[in-house]
């Protein structure tokens, strides 16, 4: 939630235009108001307002901010409505220290009591704006910049990923870390500090990921790093296999649009990366006494659709927990003997990371499945598994489910190769049907796009809709709803089709759209009465099922055909591509950008 960028360039020119460019690309992270900070000839020069990116950058003129480094922010808001006020960057009383925010100063109320006290002057109500009058403050008393925002950074209690310039310095920034990401990159023209990776690959794919507990000085050629103890750090940069296109809309509309189309591309890189992680997953896994799935949102659908391919294929049995609930509901029972998966494509959901402190607390093992390099469940778990989406940009999930899903499959068959007392002949099935899901999802996105599109225009003007599945395809099921719900904002339910007679059937009247996630396994006999029993009550039936399946398609009102031969463990990452289209495409239809839907932001650092 809220994403900082930083740059310091060598030549001193275009300024804005990169730090404008740098904040698209973390918009993802929160788009109710944005802000920039430059510094030039010892003077800060600034502009913020509410609105998103684009709308705030279009009245801002370049020439007005001039200066060779500069920090920009993009909001999502926790402390005070969006507003010009509450938009960072924050100064202090005499305008020459900005500092642009991630995350959440727990203790800035006391701070801001404090500070006040000492006739400093607050404009906004957020809680950043007491770390700019705290740095003023210690440089009042005599510090350099460097040492007063150490000695701040000591004084903050909660989260933060900082940037800070003063017009006292004007060729360096400054940052620190703590929960909240923070990755430095090195580029040709300068350097950059960025909430996330993506802000700066049009320049550089030179990365550095600062630590908690680290702040670094930042110049056009040069880049320190040391700890809040004074303590030097060296910290070769990686080179990350990103690419600026991948980053990009590339001709498509929307990234959303475009993340559903590379998704055979990311099952089929993540199928082929790192045997040895899912090898050495598959050993703790084996000896797990108990074994849990914490994750959220989307993660958490993945991580259920996951527990049943455990179950089902190779008779595992664990438990997908979401993230927040994770301590409530497992309190002391866990132990040293027990395995925590933790999922995130962001790799910084701090349910998710609160989730596996408590695991860690009890000494349970915690492996870790994310989409982020640097990410804070990389540091925090005791092995982790790198899936391949690349950037994910839009901020409904859409490649990332797939390719969680394809990492725990990819875990089920080396369970099966090593202990599977199935036939030899279900493995090399097994085997093969995985290497064929990225061709069969291309057939899937060619076949069934226009058919979204048309079903799309039908939703697009109904208020509620039903996605009922049994077994795996209850997490298709829910992921549907929630990609419906989260950018059409039409209200959506996913549910269990047996469970839908015990209360949901109540809402279904005549033209009320249930959509049935029906592929050709043990659960589709009692879809079929299912699918009856909602027809009977007047509702519009649409059904995703097998190619072939003459029964369920006569009774349904629109029949979506998919690929035959690919039931559990593979039918959800298949059936769920239709539904993030017609997701999309009812969000299109209802006038809604579905890469930024209201009160949402990408990676949710807050709990
Ligand atoms: C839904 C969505 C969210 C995320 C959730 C977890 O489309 O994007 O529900 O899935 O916030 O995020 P990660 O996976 O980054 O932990």
């Amino acid at each position: 939630m809220c994403g900082i960028v930083g740059f310091v360039s060598h030549s001193g020119g275009g300024i804005t235009y990169i730090l404008h460019r740098a904040l698209k690309a973390l918009e993802y992270r929160g788009y109710d108001s944005c802000g920039i900070a430059t510094v030039h000839e010892n003077r800060i020069y600034f502009e913020k307002d509410k609105g998103k990116i684009d709308e705030v950058f279009v009245q801002i003129n370049p020439e007005e901010l001039p200066g060779p480094l500069g920090i920009a922010h993009t909001r999502w808001a926790t402390h005070g409505a969006p507003s010009r006020e509450n938009a960072h960057p924050h100064l202090d009383c005499s305008d020459s220290i900005a500092v642009v925010h991630n995350g959440v100063i727990e203790n800035f109320l006391k701070l801001r009591k404090e500070l006040t006290s000492k006739g400093h002057n607050f404009k906004s109500e957020t809680d950043t704006e007491c770390i700019a009058h705290l740095i003023e403050e210690f440089m009042s008393n005599g510090c350099g910049i460097f040492e007063a925002i150490k000695k701040t950074i000591r004084r903050l209690e909660g989260s933060y990923a900082l940037a800070v310039v003063s017009a006292r310095d004007p060729g360096r920034l400054y940052c620190a870390r703590n929960e909240s990401p923070l990755v430095i990159g090195l580029g040709e023209d300068g350097n950059y500090c960025a909430s996330d990776i993506p802000a700066f690959l049009f320049w550089t794919n030179k990365v550095i990921v600062l630590h908690d507990g680290e702040l670094a000085t930042i110049g056009s050629e040069s880049v320190a790093i040391e700890n809040v103890n004074g303590l030097k750090i060296e910290r070769e940069p990686v080179v990350v296999s990103w690419t600026a296109d991948m980053a990009s809309k590339s001709g498509y509309p929307h990234f959303m649009l475009k993340e559903i189309h590379e998704q055979p591309k990311a099952l089929r890189d993540t199928l082929k990366f790192k045997q040895q992680t899912i090898d050495k997953f598959a050993e703790i896994i084996s000896q797990a006494e108990q074994l849990y799935i914490v994750a959220a949102g989307t993660s958490y659908h993945s991580g259920l659709a996951a527990q049943s391919v455990l179950s089902q294929t190779i008779g595992i049995p664990s438990q997908a927990i979401i993230s927040s609930e994770f301590a409530n509901l497992v309190g002391n029972s866990l132990s040293e003997n027990d395995v925590v998966i933790a999922v995130s494509q962001s790799g910084e959901t701090i349910d998710t990371l609160r989730a596996i402190r408590h695991a860690q607390s009890k000494k349970s093992k915690v492996l870790a499945i994310t989409n982020v390099l640097g990410s804070g469940i990389t540091r925090e778990a005791d092995l982790v598994f790198y899936t391949q989406a690349g950037p994910e940009i839009g901020v409904a999930a859409t490649k990332t489910f797939l390719v969680q899903l394809t990492t725990f499959t990819r875990i089920a068959l080396k369970l099966l190769d090593n202990f599977g007392t199935n036939s030899p002949a279900y493995t090399e099935n097994f085997r093969e049907k995985l290497n064929q899901t990225p061709q069969a999802l291309n057939q899937v996105i060619n076949k069934l796009e226009i058919k979204t599109k048309s079903l799309a225009s039908f939703l697009a003007e109904k208020s509620n809709a039903f996605y009922l599945g049994r077994g795996v395809s209850v997490s298709t099921a829910l992921e549907g709803a929630l990609k419906l719900k989260e950018i059409s904002y039409i209200h959506a339910e996913g549910y269990s089709a047996g469970e839908s007679k015990h209360g949901p059937i109540a809402l279904v009247d005549e033209g009320f759209p249930v959509i049935f996630i029906a592929p050709n396994d043990v659960t589709r006999k009692d879809i079929l009465g299912n699918v009856m029993e909602m027809r009977a009550r007047g509702a519009y039936i649409i059904t995703l099922g097998e190619e072939g399946d003459k029964e369920l398609a006569q009774v349904s009102h629109q029949f979506l055909d998919m690929p035959q031969g690919f039931s559990l463990p593979f039918s959800p990452i298949l059936y769920v591509v239709p539904l993030q289209l017609i997701a999309y495409y009812t969000a299109v239809k209802r006038g809604y950008d579905p890469d930024k839907p209201r009160n949402l932001a990408k990676s949710v650092t807050v709990p």
